[in-house]
């Protein structure tokens, strides 16, 4: 990536930027800047990692020249800390309006994963940075599949994956890209929480009115999507025809067959 364009673009919408060819995880890096006071909005960007985290303890491969991966770190206010867990859902908000900039129909598969034709194209770790109970600060974690290359091999996959140049059909720019997401995701940090927040988070739902297996520690239910709770929550309908809701956690979903 090209680093002088890169500051170039993003002159005023970061706080700071941190930027690196090669580097373990950004989000690592932006975890130990939060935990130094780092100021709202400084930014940590690779072009490739090499410990790349997911969710889950899972491992997440950013090839060189193919991916955007990078990590924001944030000092939520007292009122944004009521609401940490919309943080993964902002995040996920963010990347979907920046492919519909590009002409894309993406979907959110809730919570938070990106999804493009069904296939995950983007994935969102958000950490904490706490100091006792007090919070020092929040990383969002943002890896995007940009090139062919960026996609990992069908194997190694859990949920079948793909990238933005395959499913545009021509080359993206990864700086314009990253700069349009950082604005939505200021945007979407605006009302999180608001009515309007969930019904733009509800509105890119996938699987909506499909089966699903929710697979969370220890047990697998079997719903028909719903939509959003006013919380974040998940709503499914159980065969039964019950309404039931899951809690965003340590959890995957996957559509039935
Ligand atoms: C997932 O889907 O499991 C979440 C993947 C999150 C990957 C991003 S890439 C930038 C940041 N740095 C990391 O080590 N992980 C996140």
């Amino acid at each position: 990536m090209d680093e002088q364009r890169l500051r170039a673009a993003l002159k005023t919408t970061v706080a700071g930027l941190h930027y690196f060819e090669s580097i373990g995880s950004t989000n690592d890096l932006a975890l130990q800047l939060a935990a130094q006071g780092a100021a709202d909005g400084t930014l940590v960007v690779a072009d490739q990692q090499t410990m790349g985290r997911g969710r889950l303890e899972r491992r997440w491969v950013t090839a060189p020249g193919a991916a955007l991966a990078f990590s924001l770190a944030l000092r939520p206010t007292p009122a944004e800390q009521q609401a940490l867990a919309l943080f993964a859902p902002l995040c996920g908000l963010a990347v979907s309006r920046a492919l519909e900039a590009l002409g894309l129909q993406p979907q959110i598969k809730w919570p938070n994963d990106v999804l493009l034709e069904r296939r995950k194209t983007c994935g969102i770790l958000v950490e904490a940075q706490w100091q006792g109970a007090r919070l020092q600060g929040l990383v969002a974690g943002i890896g995007v599949n940009v090139a062919p290359s960026s996609v990992p091999p069908a194997e190694e996959l859990r949920f079948p994956a793909t990238c933005i140049e395959t499913v545009l059909g021509r080359p993206v720019d990864r700086v314009e890209l990253l700069s349009s997401i950082l604005r939505y995701l200021y945007e979407e940090r605006a009302r999180l929480g608001s009515p309007e927040f969930f019904s733009a988070w509800e509105s890119r739902l996938a699987f909506r009115g499909e089966w699903v297996n929710v697979q969370q520690p220890g047990q697998e239910l079997k719903g028909r999507v719903l939509g959003i709770s006013p919380t974040g929550s998940l709503r499914l309908a159980s065969p039964d025809g019950t309404p039931f809701e899951v809690e965003a956690g340590d959890l995957s979903l996957r559509p039935v067959g």
